[in-house]
C-alpha cells in the first residue's frame, strides 16, 4: 500500500501524467516492484507492510532494523531511465525520473549474529540477510510463465567481503528448499584457493547440481553491476542480460537450464564457511568472527516477459 501512494504521487513526469505511467508501469507487466518509498526507515521492513518477507532470511535474534542501511551512493540503473525492448524492436527513450523511491537498500550489517535457524535448527555454518518480495510464496505470478528478475549491486569499499569464502548474493530457490535454479556467486568456490583473477568475478550458474556458469565478469569495486534473468519456469529456456553503470543491459547467454520447482527469489548475502571438502557447510565450517560486511543492492524487480517483454534500461 505506501509502495503504490508512494509511487503515484511522485513520478516526475516529463510528458502527461497518465500517459508517462502508462509507458513506464505497463509496456512490461511489473509483477514485484521491490522500490520503497523514500521516507523508508529500515524498521519498516520487519512489519508485516514491508514489500519484502519481514521474518526471512536473517539470523535468529536480528531484526531488520539490525541489518538495513540507505547507502549514500548514487541511483541504479534502471530508475533513472527506462527503455523497453519488446522482442527485437526498440521501443521509444521513455525517460522517467523516480524521485519518490529509494530504490537502494544496504545489507551492510552483515555479522557474527547473521546465523538463521529454520525451524530453530540454527545454520551456524552460513551467515545469511536476504531478502524476499513478500508476494512471492513459492507458486505466485513471479514463478509462472516467462519472468524477468531484474537486479543491480555494488561493492561497499568501507565493508569488504572475504573473498576466501564463497558468497551467494542473489539465487532462486526451488519451492522445496532442495536446489536452486539460479546463483549469482562471487569469492573463492568452497574448498577452494582464492584466486583474485579468477574468484573476484562475479560468476551467474546455473542449477546448483550442474556447475554451468551461465555468465562470468570481474566483480569490479564501487560500480553498479546491473542483472536481468529471463526465466521460463515451464520450459529449459533461460536468459542472462548485463551492464554496467547507466548503460543499458546487454544480452549475455541464451542458453538451457533446468528452472523447473518454481520458489523463491533470494536478494543477499549467503557467505558460506570455510572448510575440509564434504563437510556440511550449512552447519559446520569456519567463521571468523568480527564481520562487518556489506554490499548494496537496487533496482530491484520483477516483471512479466511471457510476451517477450523485457526492460533493458
Ligand atoms: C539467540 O539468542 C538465544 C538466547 O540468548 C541464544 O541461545 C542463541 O544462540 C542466539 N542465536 C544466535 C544466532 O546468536
Ligand atoms: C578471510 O577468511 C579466511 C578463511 O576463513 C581467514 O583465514 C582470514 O583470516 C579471513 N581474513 C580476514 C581479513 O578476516
Ligand atoms: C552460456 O551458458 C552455457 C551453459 O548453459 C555455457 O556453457 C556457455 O559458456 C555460456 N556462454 C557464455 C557466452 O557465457
Ligand atoms: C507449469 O509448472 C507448474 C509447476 O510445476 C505447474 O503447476 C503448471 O501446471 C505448469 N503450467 C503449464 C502451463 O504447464
Amino acid at each position: 500500500m505506501l509502495l503504490a501512494s508512494g509511487l503515484l504521487l511522485t513520478f516526475v513526469f516529463s510528458a502527461s501524467a497518465s500517459y508517462t505511467e502508462k509507458l513506464a508501469r505497463s509496456v512490461c507487466t511489473l509483477l514485484f516492484d521491490g522500490k520503497i518509498p523514500a521516507d523508508t526507515q529500515a524498521a519498516d521492513f520487519d512489519a508485516d507492510s514491508s514489500v519484502y518477507d519481514n521474518e526471512n532470511v536473517l539470523g535468529q535474534n536480528q531484526t531488520w532494523a539490525d541489518i538495513i542501511e540507505f547507502p549514500d551512493v548514487s541511483s541504479s540503473l534502471v530508475y533513472s531511465s527506462t527503455v523497453v525492448m519488446k522482442k527485437d524492436s526498440l521501443w521509444t527513450n521513455i525517460d522517467v525520473t523516480l524521485s519518490c523511491c529509494r530504490s537502494l537498500i544496504s545489507l551492510n550489517r552483515f555479522s557474527d549474529e547473521s546465523i538463521f535457524a529454520p525451524g530453530g535448527q540454527l545454520q551456524s555454518g552460513f551467515r545469511r540477510s536476504e531478502l524476499i518480495p513478500a508476494i512471492n510464496d513459492g507458486t505466485d505470478i513471479t514463478v509462472q510463465g516467462t519472468t524477468t528478475v531484474h537486479w543491480s549491486l555494488r561493492s561497499d569499499s568501507s565493508k569488504p567481503f572475504n573473498l576466501s569464502h564463497e558468497y551467494q548474493l542473489v539465487f532462486h530457490e526451488t519451492s522445496d528448499f532442495s536446489t536452486s535454479q539460479f546463483m549469482l556467486k562471487t569469492g573463492a568456490p568452497f574448498g577452494q584457493t582464492f584466486v583474485e583473477s579468477e574468484h573476484k568475478t562475479l560468476r551467474l550458474e546455473g542449477r546448483q547440481t550442474t556447475s554451468a556458469t551461465l555468465f562470468s565478469t570481474p566483480f569490479d569495486d564501487d560500480v553498479w553491476h546491473n542483472f536481468a534473468v529471463t526465466v521460463a519456469w515451464n520450459s529449459t529456456s533461460i536468459t542472462v542480460f548485463y551492464s554496467k553503470n547507466s548503460d543499458s543491459l546487454s544480452l549475455a547467454n541464451v542458453t538451457s537450464n533446468d528452472n523447473s520447482g518454481q520458489g523463491q527469489q533470494h536478494f543477499g548475502i549467503l557467505k558460506l564457511p570455510t572448510g575440509d571438502a564434504g563437510i556440511d557447510v550449512a552447519h559446520e565450517g569456519f567463521q571468523e568472527s568480527g564481520l562487518n560486511e556489506g554490499l548494496i543492492y537496487g533496482g530491484i524487480f520483477i516483471e512479466d516477459s511471457s510476451d517477450g517483454c523485457i526492460t533493458l534500461s
